[in-house]
C-alpha cells in the first residue's frame, strides 16, 4: 500500500499545533482506556450481531490504525509492535463474524500495545512533524472518536452503564423549547457543498466542493421530539396500516407510562426531548403520515451553517434524503475503505453530531453515514414542509 491512489491528502493543511493534536489524543485514548479500565470479563462478551463488535477487537483495532498509518505508513511489511497485529485487527482484512471466533490476545496485552503505540505516537508529536504525519495522526485520532462513540451507542444498545460523560447535554437538560417550534424559511439560493483545498483536515468523501442550486425550502427550528412520535405511534392512521411502526426498542409502556431506557436505567418518556434511535425508514414513514418530507443533506448543512437564532440543536445524528454518493471530483484517500465501499446506495447521509461526538468531528462539512434501517447509533430527525 506504498503507493495510493490519490495524494489529495497532502492538500489538506493546515493542521492544528502539534500541541493541539497530543491533547486530542490524550483525550480520546483517555476516553478508550477508561473504558476498559472497569470491563468485566463478562462485558468483553457481546451478541454476535452485525451492528455490534467484540470490543476486545474494537480495542486492538483501533490501536492498530494508529500504528499502521502513523508508524508503519501503511504497509504491512513494516515491523509491528504486536504479532500478527494485520491479521487481527485490520478491519479490511478481518470479516466481521470472525471477530468472535478468532482467539484473541488477553487483554492486559492489548492494553499494553495500545499503550506502547500511543506514547511512540505522543513522542513524535514532542519533535517537528511534517503535514503528511499531521495528517495520519489527526485521522487516526477522529477514527479513535468514532469508535469512542461506538462503544458508546453499544452499551445503550445493550443496556449497560454510561461508559463515559457525554461532550453535551444527554437526558433531562437535553429538553427543547418546544413552545417555540417553527419553521425557518430559507429563500432559494445557491450554496457550496463540499469541503475547499486547504481548508484544514477533510475526509475524502467531502471532495471537492462544488455549488449547489437550493430551491427555497421551510425547516423546523427544533427536531422531532419524543411527544410528536408518540402522537404518530398511537395515531390511528399508523395502527390502521398492515404493519405499523413499532415503538423504538429502548422504549417500554407500564400500564399507561412509557419509559425509555437511558443505557441502564428506566426513566418516564420525557416528552419534551428530541426522538432517537429512530432508523431512517421509520422517520420516513413518519414524514409521509404528517405530509412533511426530510432534509436533504445540502438544506441541513444550511440550516447548520447559519446558526440561526431559532434553530435548536438535537445532539443527534440528524438523517436526511440524501442517499451517500460521491460528490464531483471524489477520489479515495489512503484509507481506501472509508467511503468507498459504501457508495452502494444502501446508506443514507446524517449531519451533526451526538452528545458523544466530539466538536473535533461536528463540522458542519462532515458528512455521516449508516444503513437506513438502522437505529442503534445516537440518531434523530427534524423535518421540512413539503
Ligand atoms: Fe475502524
Amino acid at each position: 500500500m506504498s503507493e495510493f491512489l490519490s495524494n489529495d491528502y497532502l492538500l489538506y493543511p493546515p493542521y492544528p499545533p502539534a500541541s493541539t493534536l497530543a491533547q486530542w489524543l490524550e483525550e480520546s485514548n483517555g476516553i478508550t482506556r477508561q473504558i476498559f479500565s472497569s470491563i468485566s470479563i463478562a462485558d468483553q462478551v457481546v451478541p454476535q450481531i452485525n451492528i455490534l463488535n467484540p470490543p476486545l477487537w474494537e480495542l486492538g483495532h483501533l490501536t492498530w490504525f494508529h500504528e499502521f498509518w502513523v508508524h508503519r505508513d501503511g504497509q504491512e511489511s513494516k515491523p509491528s509492535f504486536m504479532k500478527n497485529a494485520d491479521y487481527l485487527f485490520n478491519s479490511s482484512e478481518m470479516a466481521h463474524q470472525d471477530r468472535w471466533s478468532t482467539p484473541m490476545p488477553s487483554l492486559d496485552s492489548v492494553l499494553e500495545y495500545n499503550h506502547s503505540v500511543i506514547e511512540s505516537i505522543q513522542e513524535l508529536l514532542r519533535a517537528t512533524i511534517d503535514n503528511k504525519v499531521a495528517y495520519f495522526i489527526q485521522l487516526a485520532i477522529l477514527h479513535q472518536d468514532m469508535h469512542n462513540e461506538a462503544f458508546a451507542y453499544m452499551w445503550q444498545t445493550m443496556g449497560r452503564p454510561i461508559p463515559f460523560a457525554p461532550f453535551s447535554p444527554f437526558t433531562k437538560e437535553s429538553e427543547l423549547e418546544t413552545n417555540s417550534q417553527t419553521w425557518i424559511h430559507f429563500p432559494k439560493s445557491t450554496i457550496q457543498a463540499g469541503s475547499e483545498q486547504g481548508s484544514g483536515f477533510i475526509f475524502d468523501n467531502e471532495k471537492w466542493a462544488h455549488s449547489i442550486d437550493l430551491p427555497a425550502f421551510d425547516i423546523a427550528s427544533t427536531p422531532v421530539t419524543n411527544g410528536d412520535y408518540l402522537e404518530f405511534l398511537e395515531s390511528p392512521g399508523n395502527l390502521a396500516q398492515s404493519s405499523p411502526v413499532a415503538p423504538p426498542f429502548h422504549w417500554k409502556k407500564e400500564g399507561d407510562v412509557w419509559l425509555e431506557r437511558i443505557f441502564n436505567q428506566w426513566l418516564p418518556l420525557n416528552h419534551a426531548a428530541a426522538v432517537r434511535h429512530i432508523s431512517y425508514l421509520d422517520a420516513q414513514r413518519f414524514c409521509e403520515r404528517n405530509q412533511v418530507r426530510l432534509p436533504n443533506e445540502h438544506e441541513l448543512s444550511l440550516l447548520m451553517s447559519q446558526k440561526q437564532g431559532a434553530w435548536q440543536s438535537s445532539n443527534l445524528w440528524e438523517w436526511t434524503s440524501s442517499t451517500f454518493v460521491p460528490f464531483p471530483g471524489f477520489s479515495a484517500d489512503p484509507y481506501v475503505d472509508y467511503s468507498q465501499p459504501w457508495f452502494d446506495g444502501n446508506y443514507q447521509v446524517l449531519k451533526g453530531g451526538s452528545s458523544f461526538t466530539p466538536d473535533r468531528l461536528r463540522r458542519v462539512a462532515f458528512r455521516n453515514f449508516y444503513q437506513g434501517q438502522r437505529s442503534d447509533h445516537f440518531c434523530g430527525f427534524r423535518t421540512c414542509l413539503l
